[in-house]
Parts: C-alpha cells; structure tokens; sequence
C-alpha cells in the first residue's frame, strides 16, 4: 500500500509535490482558536503534522506542542520554519501507529488536519485506537475531517456516519459540524469536530 510508506511521502516533499501544503494554518483551526469557545491551552499532539503549520498556530496560542510526521523531510520543513517564525514547537520523526508506545495518557488533546484522509481507510479502526491511547482520561481530540466523495485516494474521503461509526465507541462525537471557512478548493467538504474521550 503506497501510503502506508513513508518513503512515499517522503517523495512527494522532495519534489515538493505536497499540494496539500496550505502554507498557513487551516483557516478553521484559527477561528477556532481566536473564538469564546476555544480550548484552554494544553499538551497537544500534532499527527502527520506536515510543514507544520497548525502546529506553530497552536504553539502561537499557548499550546504545549509535540508533531508527528514520519517523512523526514516533512520534519526538516517543519523545524525550519519553526526557527523562521521563532515559535517554540517540537517536531519528530515517528510513524503515528506506534505512538501508543512512546506516549500513551501524554496529550491534553490530539489535533488531526488531513493525516486521517492520508493513510489507507483499513488503517482507521487502528488511527482511533492510536488516538485515544496517546489521549488523557479527559483529553480532547480536535479534528478537520476532509469528507469528500471523490473514489481512490489520497485523500481518501470519509462520510460522517462513517466518522460517527469510527470514532463513538470511544468518544463523544456529538460535536461536529461543517467547516465555514475552509480554503476554496475543500469548501463544503470539511468538518470541524471536537470529540472528547468517553468517561
Ligand atoms: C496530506 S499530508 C498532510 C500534512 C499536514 N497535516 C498538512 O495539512 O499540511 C499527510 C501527512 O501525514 C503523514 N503521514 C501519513 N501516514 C503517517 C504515519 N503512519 N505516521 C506519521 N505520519 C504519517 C505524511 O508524511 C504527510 O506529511
């Protein structure tokens, strides 16, 4: 499976065919954060964190940050820009299935941006699993799902009885709701979602 490869991604930064790269933080993760309803700031974990760039947002707003991406180069980027910005941010190279390991009950919240829609849909039973293990009894995780209906991938789409199937066995998925404003090319196609982990 080509997404499962890192070396696959890993590619793609290398001939910066990354067109996933918004070079800036996604548009619904700053209204969240500038809104009365935003977090308290907290340890967060960033999966397939990418050029990091909702990473460095979140750091922006008091956020104790840790990313994750497993393509080198993406971490690279992501470090570099972290400098440029002069945002303290920590970046590492990890393959998000085996995090449970390293950072099991370690995150306030986990901050999901188009990594879900990146990896292989067989993958996704282990992603939640990955997800709520790595999360506090009490933590957060704060996601922009790309559900698009467009065959093959990546991205691969989801619907939202598919995200409610996945994810309710073991959080509170009543909190989510269409994205107002994503960039052009995703608009009517994201939602934003907070779901906290089951009592
Ligand atoms: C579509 S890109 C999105 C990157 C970033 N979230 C953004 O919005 O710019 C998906 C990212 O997930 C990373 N990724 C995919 N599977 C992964 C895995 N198993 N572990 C760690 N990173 C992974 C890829 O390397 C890639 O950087």
């Amino acid at each position: 499976m080509l997404t499962t490869d890192a070396n696959y991604w890993e590619q793609r930064y290398q001939d910066n065919n990354a067109p996933w790269n918004l070079s800036m933080a996604a548009p619904p993760f700053t209204s969240l954060l500038t809104s009365v309803n935003a977090p308290t700031a907290g340890k967060t974990a960033i999966l397939g964190c990418g050029p990091g760039h909702d990473a460095l947002l979140f750091a922006k707003y008091g956020f104790e940050t840790i990313s994750f991406d497993f393509a080198p180069s993406a971490i690279a980027i992501a470090q570099n820009l972290s400098k440029t910005m002069g945002i303290t941010s920590e970046f590492m190279q990890r393959d998000i299935f085996e995090l449970a390991n390293e950072f099991a009950n370690n995150f306030d919240y986990a901050i999901e941006h188009t990594c879900f829609c990146a990896i292989h849909p067989s993958q996704r039973p282990d992603y939640v699993n990955t997800v709520r293990s790595i999360l506090k009894p009490n933590g957060e995780l704060i996601a922009i799902f790309f559900a698009h209906s467009r065959p093959d991938g990546p991205p691969f789409g989801a619907t939202l009885e598919e995200i409610h199937d996945l994810f309710s066995p073991v959080f509170d998925t009543s909190e989510i709701a269409l994205a107002h404003n994503s960039i052009a090319s995703r608009q009517g196609e994201e939602y934003i979602a907070r779901f906290r982990v089951l009592k």
